[in-house]
Order: C-alpha cells, then structure tokens, then sequence
C-alpha cells in the first residue's frame, strides 16, 4: 500500500488567512488527508509559514516587531486557528527553521557545484535616505506598463505584470517614501532555468491528462514563453544566508565571489518550497524529541522524499493557481538540480544515487472570490479565518467551502449563497436525519440499537444505493474532487431520509415492533456510516455523531458491500441523540454579516 505526502502551500506569514487561502490550499490538503488516513494508508500531512521575504519585513516594520518575533508571534496565531479549523496537519512547520536555513544552503551549495548556479551584476535600487537597497515590495512606483502610480517593485497590482524594481518609473522607498534613489550594481546569483526547459517539458507532457488541464495548461505556458533564468537571492537581512564560503568549485573550476556575495540572503521563493522538505524534517526532530531521544536520523525524514526509500510515496501537492509556476517550474529545477549535474561540455550526468522526488499529483485550483471581487489580505476585504469561528462552528466553513471548491473555474462566496447551502446540507438533511432517528430511538426503543426483523425490499434498495454513493463518494475522493465528493456525500445523506420517510417507523411501531425494530436499527447504521464517511469534511460534527452512536472515531473508511455496510451497530448499544447538530443561519444573522463584512455593493 503506499505512503501518501501530502504539503499545502504555505501561508504567508504576514497575516491571517481568508475563506479563499484555505479553499485554495489547506482545506482540501485536510479532506484528502484525513480521507487517506481513515483508508489506513500511512499519510503525512505537511504545512508551514512561509516567512521570508520584504512582505515580513514590511509587515513587521508596521507591527513595531523585529521580524524574528513577529514571525513567531503570527506563526503561533495561525497555528491556532489552523487546529480550531480542523485543519489535522501532521506538523506546522516555519521556514525559518534551523533545518530549512540547513538544508537551504546545502541544496544552493549543489546546486552551484553542479553547475546550475551563476552569478551575475544586475542593477538594483539603492536608497540613499535609508542607507540600504530595495528590493521587490521596498520600492513603489509608476508601473511602465499601465500608468499605475502605486505599482509594488516585485508586481503591478493593477495590471498584475511581473515586474523588476529597476523597471518603475518615479520610484521611491517604501520604507521612508524618499526619492533619494539611485540604481547601484549589486552581485546576485542565478538559478540556470533555461537548461532544465526540455526536462521540464517531457515530465509536464507526460502528466497531461492525468492533473488537471488548469495546472498542465499553466505550467506549458510558461515553457512555451521561455524559461528565465531567476534571480535567488535578495540584498534583504531577514531570510536564509547565501553561504558561498562552503561552496566548492562548479564544473568549471570556478569558485563563487565570497566577497560580492556576502551579507545578501535567498529569495523567498527559493527556501520555501524546501521548507516542504525541511518541515518534514522538523517532524522528525519533534518525534525523535518525544520520544526522548536527540535529533532524529537523516533516514527518518528522508524516507518520504528520497529514493529508493520513497518509492512507495505518492506525493501530492495542493495550491492556488498563482503558485503553480513555482511548483512546475522553479522547485523542480532546484530538486532536479540536485539530483544531477551539468558538466562543463554540456553533458548531464546523475548527482547522487537518492535522488529527490518531484511531485506526483499537483492539485491546483482557480479563485475563490468574495462577491465576484477578490478576498486582499492587504485590503482586508472579505472573511478571514478569525472572524469566520467568531461567527459559526468550524464545519459550517468547511463544508460551504469544499462544496464550492474552485476546481474548473473561480467560485465566489456570497453570505445569500452560505446561509441556503449549509442550512439546506447541514441542517435540514444531515442534521434532521440524524436527529430523527436518534431521538425516535430513545423515546420508543428506550436509547438501544433494536434487535429483531428481517431485510425486505426496501433494505435491499438501500444497500445497492448506498453501495452505489460511496462508491461514487470514495472515487472522487481518491481523484481528489471535491465538488464532486460533496455531491455526493450529500446524496448519501438524503438516501438516508428518504428511506426513514419510506419506511415510516413510527407506523410500523404501533403494529409491526419487529418492522420498526429493522427500520430503526438501519437508520441508526446510516447514522455511524455518515459520522465515518463525513469525517473529512467536517470533523467535529462526524465526532459528535459518532460518539451518539458509540462508535470510535476518527473511524476506519467503509469497505464492505451490501447488507455489510450497513452493519456496524451491535443489537443492545445504548445510543443517544447529540445535542443540535446544526442550528440554521437565520436571516437577521445574514443582514448583520452583511452590513459588517459588505454584501453585493463590494462588486
Ligand atoms: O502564495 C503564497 O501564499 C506562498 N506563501 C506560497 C508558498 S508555497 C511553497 F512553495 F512554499
Ligand atoms: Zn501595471
């Protein structure tokens, strides 16, 4: 059976996230986890802050923080509202652990020893007022492109071109607002991404068809346009030390410029996608720790990432389309880059005989918008995770957002669209079945999974559709759609009312005990049945319903056919009916949310 890595993208650190991160990356991260889990498949469930990078720098500056102790503090803050989400990640790492500055600078050392690495003058923004240079977001300006006066120097927000710094018209600090600024020589290094183009190419050809056309169709983009060489380091202080005092010769014979290199750290997108890795490591340091020994062995972590130990692992990456340049282009060549090397006549040979493993399967989604607009974290426009718990159970959030999942195309979340979808799934079907039968139970069953009755017609239907559902249910699942799981998972709960309003224990009762002894024993089945099959979505309601029905939980995904599936109850278990599963959203809570957080005027 294999092992399954699973890594979300990782949050920025420089706030808390909205509804539209967790839909995009770390809601169906959990689903999917907590699914392969509940199959008894070994999972790993990844995730980190993402904490380098002028945005920390920045968004500390404003916090009053030196960026060491804002991260810590936001890093703890999102860590928090991760677990109260349910979000079940087996470790929250942070990139600016010690094991990711290791193994960042040990992958950059490879990397220039195989020769993927150059160095080279570029011209970057110098502030004299500030006695330091600026890169990316520390330079404002007008964007040359569309005339946007506020344009970032690393993006135009406005007309969302890539953009370099150097390029701004009018440019001034970010820090200060002075336009005391020159353009200085700075020595930077790249990674050589025009040689890995044809690899690239063959790996993302022969997933076609098997990820999604979005992921495929964006990565072939990029190589159709060209593949640039990136600049992967920063004159910035907060991030990872470009270590070229350890770096041996390139192929060449070439040593690096310790000198012109020294003082500068790697760009932020380098050492991030490495904090997957590092992060898997910093688990296993933790364990090891638990466990009351020292640091945990290098084979501990790396069985899930380099062969031939991993060969049993499927690796599965989740994130919003803005990411999938970096995880079809940039983290690849950093991982193929180490694992082989590019002599000085051209010829590629391999590195090392454990290579390092790309992903397998990259799940990568559209928009999830806020009333057709986007969700900003620096605008602070629509439901951030804080707020959402302030005003609802975590399932409420979990489960609108993975019907919704923008899988083919964007979604956009209205408060009109919440309140009917979860009041309609979670209130009136799933909450009102098992609450019906629970309470029937108790007042006519004395609380006790009856025993007695024989299966009819109606049984046998059942079993087949039910059969039929979770099959659906399960294959989507394991095809990771999650639209389509949600569909279905909500159809599984409906065959559970209809069968109750067919079967009509209550008649039965006054003149068939036998009859309604099958009926109830049935329904109470679907009962622990839904608490199992449930539990990826939403957790702590799949906990509530399991514990009713005396059943473990988290419980093991069903795999039995027919009558068997529907058999999990032993005649004689007390049963009771939780407290309400799931109050609606009313109306006046709707007007009030709206009025605070903007409706359709934010359009
Ligand atoms: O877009 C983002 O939110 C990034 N922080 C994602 C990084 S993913 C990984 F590569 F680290
Ligand atoms: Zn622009």
């Amino acid at each position: 059976m294999s092992r399954i890595l699973i890594t979300s993208a990782l949050p920025y650190i420089n706030g808390i996230k909205h509804l539209g991160t967790l839909a995009g990356s770390m809601l169906p991260a959990d689903v999917y986890a907590r699914f392969q889990r509940s199959r008894g498949r070994e999972t790993l469930y990844i995730c980190a802050t993402d904490e380098h990078g002028t945005p920390t720098e920045l968004a500390a500056a404003a916090a009053g923080q030196d960026p060491s102790t804002f991260c810590q503090i936001q890093h703890d803050v999102q860590y928090d509202l991760g677990r109260k989400f349910g979000l079940s990640w087996d470790h929250f790492g942070r990139s600016s652990s010690p094991q990711n500055h290791k193994l960042t600078q040990r992958f950059a050392r490879e990397l220039w020893e195989a020769g993927f690495i150059e160095e080279r003058i570029t011209q970057q923004v110098y502030s004299n007022a500030d006695k330091r240079f600026l890169p990316d977001r520390y330079v404002i300006g007008t964007c040359p492109h569309c005339g946007y006066t506020a344009a970032r120097g690393d993006q135009c927000e406005n007309c969302t071109r890539v953009l370099d710094p150097a390029d701004l018209i009018s440019p001034r600090s970010a820090v200060s607002g002075s336009e005391d600024i020159e353009i200085r020589d700075s020595k930077h290094l790249f990674l050589r991404q025009s040689v890995f183009s044809d690899k690239l190419r063959t790996w993302i050809d022969s997933k076609k068809g098997e990820w999604p056309l979005l992921v495929t169709s964006i990565a072939l983009k990029w190589l159709d346009e060209g593949l640039q060489d990136r600049g992967i380091t920063r004159d910035l202080e907060w991030g990872v030390p470009v270590n070229a005092w350890e770096w041996g010769p390139n192929p060449k014979g070439e040593t690096p410029d310790i000198e012109g290199l020294a003082g500068k750290v790697f760009y932020v997108w380098f050492d991030a996608p490495i904090e997957y890795i590092a992060a898997t490591w910093e688990w296993a340091d933790a364990r090891a720790a638990e466990a009351g020994r020292g640091p945990a062995e290098d084979a501990e972590w790396e069985r899930w990432w380099r062969q031939p130990g991993a060969a049993d692992v499927t690796y599965v990456e989740f994130m919003g389309k803005d990411n999938v340049p970096f995880h079809t282009v940039g983290f690849p060549c950093t991982l193929i880059g180490v694992n082989e090397r590019l002599e000085a006549d051209g010829s590629w040979r391999l590195a090392n005989n454990a290579p390092w493993k790309l992903v397998d399967q990259l799940k990568g989604f559209n928009w999830l918008d806020y009333y057709g607009g986007k969700f900003s974290t620096s605008q602070k426009r629509g439901v951030f995770m804080d707020q959402a718990l302030e005003l609802l159970p975590a399932d409420y959030w979990r489960w609108w957002v993975t019907a919704n999942t923008p899988e083919t195309s964007d979604a956009t979340f209205t408060w009109e669209q919440f309140q009917a979808q979860v009041n309609a799934d979670l209130a009136d079907v799933l909450g009102n079945f098992v609450n019906r039968i629970l309470k029937f139970t108790e007042t006519r069953f004395e609380g006790v999974v009856p025993a007695g009755g024989e299966p009819t017609e109606l049984e046998t239907k059942l079993y087949a559709d039910v059969d039929a559902k979770l099959a659906e249910l399960t294959d989507h699942l394991e095809s990771r759609e999650f639209r389509k799981s949600t569909t279905a998972l909500r159809q599984l709960w409906v065959l559970g009312n209809q069968y109750l309003t067919e079967a009509a224990p209550w008649t039965a009762i006054k003149t068939d005990p036998a009859r309604a002894a099958i009926v109830v024993r049935t329904g109470l089945n679907l009962v622990a049945l839904f608490a199992k099959v449930s539990e990826p979505f939403i957790p702590f309601a799949a906990e509530k319903i399991a514990m009713g029905v005396g059943e473990e939980f988290p419980g093991v995904w069903p795999t039995g056919q027919g009558a068997a599936i529907l058999d999990i109850l032993p005649p004689g278990r007390k049963v009771v009916a939780p407290q309400v599963l799931f109050k609606k959203v009313e109306n006046e809570q709707v007007v009030e949310w709206v009025a605070r957080f903007g409706g359709s005027e934010t359009e």
